[in-house]
């Protein structure tokens, strides 16, 4: 023990080894496998780099459109998990949902569970391909509306959108949705892949160490902050309030979400991606009444966060929850967006995890009481 260090948070702890993503804090700089975040979000697809993070590199148009059929093919519900998601609490969270759902999946599904890093869900890829049709039918029921059986001939975002709305999305819509689902792939040690790991270290499912990982999402210093910056948005009202706001924020030292990151000590690379798909949307729907909010909120905030020598720049959540008011997207989907995104990176981590796996089991150190007597209830005061 006399060698154990201790950080508050893990920061600076390095808790394994992975090949699947980079990310260079002090450059701004990320990639999956190797490629960069940028051509990923600009020449590639979320299926296509689900197979990147799964296999390590990227497929033969043969192989792609095998793999992609197959998980297309996974999209529709078990009419027993569609009665779970009519049956939820009203007043439940989809994330609870979500959560619920993908420990349930594994009975619904021809999936046989082995805890090894051969587990065939690199074949099934349920988790990934279903639980997009669980947020959509959930929000389908909330909005009195009957369930719809996704298309096979759509992208996994353009097929998310077609889902909510009912019809399909035009071209641009569906690309963007579709690189939202790429930019949110997979990033690291996070909390919640973290989370995954340490459940998969136990040997448990690739089910349950996911139902975990999407737990530790909920979290609002997680997944729910895109919510969060709408919120404030929504509370901030128009550009012409953004000054006065921000002002108190910085005099009562309270947290602009969306902003700040453990790791990057620049602006987040996922972040200017999303700032430019809230340009060509704002443009294409004639509203730019967030992304004025929100470029005069990062304007403020900049100068005055460097003056205190703070690194706090703008995150992936700062921009992505606009992008998604803008697609039409209700704002109690954001955060399980996050998740049908997040999955692919969470199974990549799962899988590598097992392969030379050790249980994961930190120290702490120990604060209570030492050695008390122990006294019988008539006694105690
Ligand atoms: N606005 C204002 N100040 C912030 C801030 C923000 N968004 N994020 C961090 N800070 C400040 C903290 O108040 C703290 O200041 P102090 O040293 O004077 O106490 C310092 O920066 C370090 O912050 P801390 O919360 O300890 O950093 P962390 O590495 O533990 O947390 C986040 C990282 C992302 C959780 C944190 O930046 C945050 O809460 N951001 C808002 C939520 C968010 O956008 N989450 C999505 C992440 S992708």
């Amino acid at each position: 023990m006399e060698s154990a260090t201790y950080s508050k948070g893990l920061e600076g702890v390095v808790a394994g080894e992975s090949a699947i993503c980079k990310i260079d804090g002090e450059r701004g700089r990320l990639s999956y496998r190797g490629y960069s975040i940028e051509d990923l979000a600009a020449h590639s697809s979320f299926e296509e780099v689900i197979y990147l993070l799964l296999y390590g590199k990227l497929p033969t148009k043969y192989v792609f459109d095998e793999f992609s059929q197959r998980m297309r093919a996974s999209r529709a519900l078990h009419p027993k998990v569609v009665q779970m998601i009519r049956n939820f609490p009203e007043g439940g969270k989809p994330m609870e949902l979500l959560q619920s759902v993908m420990a349930y999946l594994s009975g619904y599904v021809e999936h046989r569970i082995e805890h090894s890093s051969t587990c065939n869900c690199r074949q099934t890829l349920h988790q990934v391909a279903q639980l997009a049709t669980v947020a959509a039918t959930y929000a389908r029921f909330k909005n009195g509306q009957d369930y719809l059986e996704p298309r096979m001939d759509l992208s996994h975002g353009a097929n998310l959108l077609y889902m909510l709305r009912g019809r399909e999305p035009d071209e641009d819509e569906g690309r963007i949705m579709d690189a939202c689902l790429v930019l949110h792939a997979e990033h690291g040690f996070n909390a919640s892949t973290f989370t995954a790991r340490v459940v998969a270290s136990t040997l448990s499912t690739c089910y349950c160490s996911i139902a975990a990982a999407i737990g530790a999402l909920y979290g609002s210093l997680h997944g729910g902050a895109n919510e969060k910056v709408f919120a404030m948005l929504e509370q901030i009202g128009s550009v012409d309030k953004v000054e006065a706001w921000v002002g108190k924020a910085f005099e009562e030292a309270q947290k602009i979400m969306g902003m700040g990151h453990r790791i990057y000590r620049t602006k987040d690379p996922r972040s200017k991606i999303m700032e430019d798909f809230l340009e060509t949307l704002s443009a294409k729907k004639g509203d730019r009444g967030q992304l004025d909010m929100l470029k005069k909120i990062e304007q403020l905030a900049t100068p005055h966060f460097e003056s205190l020598e703070k690194k706090i720049y703008p995150n992936v959540d700062f921009y992505s929850g606009s992008v998604y008011y803008l697609l039409g997207i209700p704002k109690y989907l954001y955060a399980p967006i996050f998740a049908v995104a997040r999955i692919p990176g969470w199974l990549a981590h799962i899988l590598e995890q097992r392969e030379g796996n050790r249980i994961f089991r930190p120290e702490s150190i120990y604060t209570g009481s030492e050695d008390r007597p122990y006294e019988p209830m008539e006694k105690r005061q």
